[in-house]
């Protein structure tokens, strides 16, 4: 058995997913322990989930933050290290035809938001970052401050679809509306778009007809609740590798992917 692996997580509802992994590493399904739970409102009603354990929770407010950039902007100031062309060159939540003002006032709110997480975080040394029902896209500052190295990814999110099909807030309605058959969850490590990483694990639930987004939704947190731990345990016995692969289309052109392979389990 290795060494017991600290985990941070964001939350901003209801916490259920944090449930499922506090209550794995409690079994000892996962060799891990969760150091902090930090939120980005005061309303989240899982931060009690972690402070009922004697978690260390914490709360940065954006909505205060981004309310008091469309107030006066100039009392928003972003950090010292702050790079806004070198942030909005690398971010890829925005497509290039968006509004330059817009994409400013997102970077700027978020990157003082996250110099914020970050400043809470520093007190709570770990080693995965699990996004848990976290309702905040983060930007190139905070992922590049995590992911030291950049080949080792170290946070995941889950997401209520099949990505790459309905990334955004609402997976399970979206799925819903669109008539899917199939839905789903995914987890997979953050990248610098908008639910765009790579995959590390998806389950799927059949829709049938008499089917209601309320039933969709109870269905696919079901799957979510046996899939966010299970990759958790892949990432604490140091059995996922982010690999490049490249390979040729007919007409010569070269495509890369990016995968999360599957180690072996070191028990075989
Ligand atoms: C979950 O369905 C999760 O997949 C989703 O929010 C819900 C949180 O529930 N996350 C997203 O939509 C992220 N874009 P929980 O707070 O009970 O874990």
């Amino acid at each position: 058995m290795g060494r017991t692996i600290r985990i941070g997580a964001l939350i901003s509802g209801t916490g259920t997913n944090l449930q499922a992994i506090i209550d794995s590493c409690e079994s000892g399904k996962i060799n891990g322990k969760i150091v902090f739970v930090g939120s980005d409102t005061p309303n989240a009603r899982g931060l009690e989930k972690g402070t009922r354990l004697g978690i260390p929770a914490f709360v940065v407010n954006y909505g205060s933050i981004i309310r008091d950039f469309k107030k006066n902007p100039a009392t928003v100031v972003p950090p010292d290290d702050f790079d806004l062309n070198d942030l909005i060159s690398k971010q890829t939540l925005f497509t290039a035809h968006a509004d330059p003002e817009t994409v400013k006032a997102f970077i700027i709110t978020r990157a003082v938001a996250e110099a914020k997480l970050i400043d809470e975080m520093r007190h709570y040394p770990f080693d995965l970052l699990v996004l848990a029902g976290y309702m905040r896209n983060l930007s190139p500052y905070f992922i590049e401050r995590v992911n030291t190295d950049p080949d080792i990814p170290r946070i995941m999110n889950i997401h209520p679809a099949l990505l790459p099909a309905f990334p955004g807030v609402d997976g399970y309605g979206d799925t819903f509306r669109y008539g899917c058959k199939i839905g789903g969850c995914t987890v997979h490590f953050v990248d610098y778009g908008e639910d765009s990483g790579p995959i590390i694990g998806q389950k799927a639930y059949e829709i049938l007809e008499d089917d209601t987004i309320d039933s969709i939704r109870a269905k696919g947190l079901k799957l979510e609740w046996a899939l966010y731990p299970e990759c958790v345990k892949l990432f604490a016995q140091g059995r996922l590798k982010t690999v490049h692969r490249s390979y040729e289309l007919k007409d010569g052109r070269k495509m890369r992917r990016t995968v999360v392979k599957i180690l072996p389990s070191p028990e075989y």
